[in-house]
């Protein structure tokens, strides 16, 4: 293949972008868009701040959007995402309590209703586990609400909308080692045992120096596997520039490729100049929009070079 997503059908995959809606009137970025990616992923427009900005009245405008930009180029949807401690609704900020519960669990229900049909995988809850050593949930107002507010959440999800692939997302879970990865597999080991309904875990996979990608990445996803999900990479940024950020997207895109059930690849922006990170040139594609080293070799991986 000569597009990232063409490389990536070869082996039934996927390629895929987060997408900001302020964007698509950029041709240079939708060029790249529809040129090169099968799958996005609305980088902040289907979060609970922007689809449900007054309890009970839900905004899908920027979503929409995005939604009918992913129809025209013939690429699919992630979901991102339902439940999360972060950008929530500032009335939701202030809730605790059963109060909370069931209004996350009325907007699960109402936004993954909404675009049933629509969405391949939804990240149905994010980052619910704490950093550090401790494998402990992260404290969170939802947390608060009790343990099993995690698994309220994907029988929600899987009632609105049964077709849709039902996924936990995570960041520094891609180190086997450490605490936090084997508090999220034990998670989903206890899920699949009791029947409660997840299809998938998403790697996030922003790697620095301060966390570069592991040497057991690999087998992270395929112990994940293991346990009967699918995996996917769901928000890949590599700091860096030249042949040594080349080298780790190459890492990244082959570990996906070694696992089976490993489903797909998503990256958290086109352009250096698209991404979240203040600075830094993580991407795949300069501020020009010209293709890096690093581009270059994951479309070689995965056309199996
Ligand atoms: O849209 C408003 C704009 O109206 C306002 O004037 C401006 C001033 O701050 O803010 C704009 O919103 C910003 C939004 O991005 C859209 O650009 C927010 O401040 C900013 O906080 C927000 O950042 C997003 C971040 O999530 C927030 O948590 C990033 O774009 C987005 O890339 C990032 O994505 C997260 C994933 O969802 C979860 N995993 C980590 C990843 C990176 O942080």
């Amino acid at each position: 293949g000569s597009t990232l997503g063409d490389a990536a059908s070869r082996t039934g995959r996927y390629f895929g972008t987060a997408v900001s809606a302020g964007k698509l009137s950029d041709s240079v970025y939708t060029g790249i868009l529809s040129r090169e990616f099968s799958m996005i992923t609305p980088e902040n427009e289907m979060k609970p701040d922007a689809t449900e900005p007054n309890q009970n009245q839900f905004s899908y405008s920027g979503a929409d959007r995005i939604v009918n930009q992913a129809t025209s180029q013939g690429a699919r949807l992630r979901g991102h995402t339902l439940a999360w401690h972060q950008q929530q609704p500032g009335w939701m900020q202030g809730m605790e309590g059963a109060a909370l519960r069931s209004a996350m669990l009325n907007h699960v229900t109402q936004v993954a209703g909404h675009y049933q049909g629509k969405i391949y995988a939804w990240d149905v809850v994010n980052e619910a586990f704490a950093d550090g050593g401790s494998g402990a949930r992260r404290d969170s107002n939802l947390q608060r609400t009790g343990d099993d507010w995690i698994e309220a959440a994907f029988r929600a999800a899987r009632a609105a909308d049964p077709g849709a692939k039902l996924c936990y997302n995570d960041y520094n879970t891609d180190d086997w080692n450490q605490a936090k990865t084997q508090a999220v597999y034990r998670m989903v080991q206890d899920f699949k045992s009791r029947g409660v309904p997840i299809d998938c875990v998403g790697f996030q996979s922003h790697f620095n120096a301060n966390s570069p990608v592991p040497s057991n990445y690999r087998t992270t996803l395929q112990n994940f596997a293991n346990l009967g999900v699918d995996v996917q990479i769901t928000e890949l940024d590599i700091e860096g520039s030249g042949t040594t950020q080349a080298t780790n997207y190459r890492t990244v895109t082959q570990a996906c490729l070694a696992v089976a059930r490993c489903t797909g690849i998503t990256v958290w922006g086109i352009r250096d100049t698209d991404s979240w990170r203040a600075s830094g040139t993580p991407l795949l594609f300069d501020g020009n929009g010209q293709k890096k080293a690093a581009y270059t070799a994951v479309l070689d991986a995965l056309n199996g070079g």
